[in-house]
């Protein structure tokens, strides 16, 4: 699987036969301008939580591209009534087999709602695999025990976790959070993108790499190979 960062939570990721489109936060991430958010192609976009800087370009980058909405059914229903009709609803515990993979839309401990006051549902993340790998979404989440639910059912081959601190987890809880899922390398997200959650990129990678743990920093914009 190849995955492109666009900046804060938002990945693309791409398998042999879909392009799946995590959490865009695009057009008002002043981090993210050189993206053409009008360019994204997707056949999935998956929403962790409904905060805005998760769900911002979602509902346009839908309309142009039909993709369908993956998120907790407060969620879907929310664009459902916007006149989105590629929707799947799903709740925390469950799993769907879709035509990229499998996926499992597991606990995160953080707050959900939508940018117009709406409830969300509650927050989550995702666990997507494939014949091509395996990897873990977190969404915003604090470090919780239930990772470890992960780690028994699932082979990761990445994880994608935030870093930022102050509303999600920090470096150092994303360091134990490896221990908990089983899973040594990250890919670091939510971090710099608002001045609450700047952080020290090198430190951070430092931290990492003291715990023998790999941290990956993508520039935004670029690609990585995920094997
Ligand atoms: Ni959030
Ligand atoms: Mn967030």
């Amino acid at each position: 699987m190849k995955i492109t960062y666009y900046g804060h939570a938002c990945f693309l990721l791409e398998t042999m036969d879909n392009k799946i489109l995590f959490d865009p936060f695009i057009s008002p991430n002043v981090l993210a301008k050189e993206i053409d958010v009008d360019a994204i192609e997707a056949d999935y976009i998956l929403l962790s939580h409904g905060h805005e800087d998760h769900v911002a370009d979602a509902e346009s980058i839908a309309r142009r591209t039909g993709a369908t909405i993956v998120a907790a059914f407060e969620i879907t229903t929310w664009y459902g009534q916007k006149g989105i009709e590629a929707l799947w609803p799903m709740n925390l515990g469950g799993q769907k087999q879709f035509s990229f993979g499998l996926v499992k839309f597991v606990n995160a401990v953080h707050s959900s709602v939508l940018p117009d006051g709406t409830y969300g549902g509650n927050p989550g993340g995702f666990v997507i695999e494939n014949e091509e790998g395996c990897i873990y979404f977190a969404g915003d989440t604090a470090l919780s025990k239930d990772m470890e639910l992960i780690r028994e059912r699932f082979q990761l081959d990445w994880a994608i976790l935030p870093i930022g601190d102050n509303f999600t987890m920090g470096v150092d809880d994303a360091i134990q959070a490896c221990n908990l899922i089983g899973c040594d390398r990250v890919l670091g997200m939510h971090y710099d993108t608002f001045p609450y959650i700047e952080i020290d990129k090198d430190a951070a990678e430092m931290s990492f790499k003291k715990a023998k743990k790999e941290l990956v920093l993508l520039e935004i914009g670029a690609e990585r190979q995920l094997n």
